[in-house]
């Protein structure tokens, strides 16, 4: 859709005039998965396609949420936003970071008509929640005038993840939301939240997302499973040795010390997010030095880790990433996001994409029975004003 087309649709929904429109997008993550809740690094990019909020004011002292993606309409009283909706409500993701702003002391006074539309394919590990957390907060931020940085934009959308959608999660969706800068990576310290926009320029390689198709089931409690067990993982450590985060460790000082973690998929666990946090450290500096070989052979090392050691992949996502690992001209491919369907990530020549979509779209609907969806991704711009 258009923002011409945006603004109709507004107007039909509400009789008025949208005031405000902001836009925040999905993102795609390139390596360091299931480490920002470990506090390790994250490599993501920002997507060109996101979620816009359109806004105004209403007399009716009452919060109204409309989506062009969704059907259902809700229409909230000031006094109601601090609670959760019942029933796994799509408001819950803007209502949960209205709910983040009365917790920081921001009283809500004043009625709004609210219209949601995004392009970020739901379900797929793309971020499409975080992009609805953020363009909200984002939005709010400016209305309310309340002053908060993007990180702390990131902090509220992941705590309305947190306590509206129960899902524990780190902060690298709503980070790179909120960051995101066109044909830039973000190399993120998630403990410290410092970063640097790393410049992914691939001469004559794309980075092509494949949609399995297979909804992934952050809610389902393997995504909250995973986050206990690191954390099972860290309170064996502190037996010998006293640290917060599996991410700490590195991975010599890993070997040393593993033994303590005699719980046996807890060590696993953990053994996968002291790899991958080395594997996102050498994948950016190959990337740096212009050796995106060694890029894509890190990203192949990171899907084999959550598939064998996390188990977050699944017949789904592993039938995608080793059908890509057979054809001529990928360089790497593994999942993104939280795992348990959703997207599979990859760099590929731009010449052997036909092939590409070919091969791994036939080999991946003869093991599933399902079609993926191929996308070229455009990295771009974090959260901004459209309107
Ligand atoms: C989901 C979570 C993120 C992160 C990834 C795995 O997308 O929301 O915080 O943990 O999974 O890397």
């Amino acid at each position: 859709m258009t923002i011409d087309q945006l603004k109709s649709a507004y107007e039909a929904a509400y009789q008025k005039p949208a005031t405000d429109i902001f836009f925040a997008p999905g993102r795609v993550n390139l390596i360091g998965e299931h480490t920002d809740y470990n506090g390790g690094f994250v490599f993501p990019c920002a997507l060109s396609f996101g979620t816009y909020i359109l806004l105004s004011k209403n007399e009716e002292q009452k919060i109204n949420f409309r989506s062009l993606n969704m059907e259902a309409v809700y229409s909230l009283e000031l006094t109601q936003l601090s609670e959760p909706l019942p029933n796994k409500a799509w408001a819950n993701y803007p209502l949960g970071v209205f709910a983040q702003f009365i917790k920081r002391g921001i009283s809500i006074t004043q009625g709004y008509d609210i219209l949601f539309w995004g392009n970020v394919p739901a379900g797929a590990g793309l971020s499409s929640s975080a992009a609805m957390e953020v363009v909200t907060a984002y939005a709010l931020n400016e209305l309310f005038g309340t002053g908060y940085g993007l990180a702390d934009l990131a902090k509220i959308g992941r705590a309305a993840e947190h306590e509206f959608a129960g899902v524990m999660c780190g902060i690298m969706d709503q980070f790179a939301s909120a960051h995101g800068k066109a044909d830039h990576a973000i190399y993120l310290n998630c403990d410290t939240l410092e970063y640097d926009l790393v410049p992914v320029k691939l001469d004559g390689v794309k980075v092509v997302v494949t949609n399995t198709h297979s909804p992934h089931h952050l809610d389902s409690g393997s995504f909250n499973d995973r986050v206990r067990q690191c954390q099972l993982a860290v309170e064996q450590l502190n037996t010998i040795r006293p640290i917060q985060y599996l991410a700490e460790l590195s991975q010599s000082e890993f070997d040393q010390v593993e033994h303590a973690i005699v719980d046996e998929v807890a060590h696993r666990r953990a053994r996968h997010v002291v790899g991958e946090v080395q594997r996102t450290k050498d994948a950016v500096e190959a990337l740096q030095q212009g050796n995106i070989e060694k890029f894509g052979l890190l990203m192949n090392q990171s899907h084999i880790s959550l598939r064998d050691d996390y188990e977050v992949t699944g017949l789904h996502l592993d039938t995608l990433a080793e059908a890509a690992w057979k054809v001529d001209g990928v360089l790497g491919s593994r999942m993104t996001g939280g795992g348990f369907g959703g997207c599979t990530v990859s760099l590929v020549r731009e010449d052997a994409i036909p092939m590409f979509i070919e091969q791994v779209g036939a080999e991946y609907t003869e093991k599933t029975g399902l079609v993926a969806d191929f996308y070229i991704a455009e990295i771009g711009d974090g959260a901004h004003r459209v309107l």
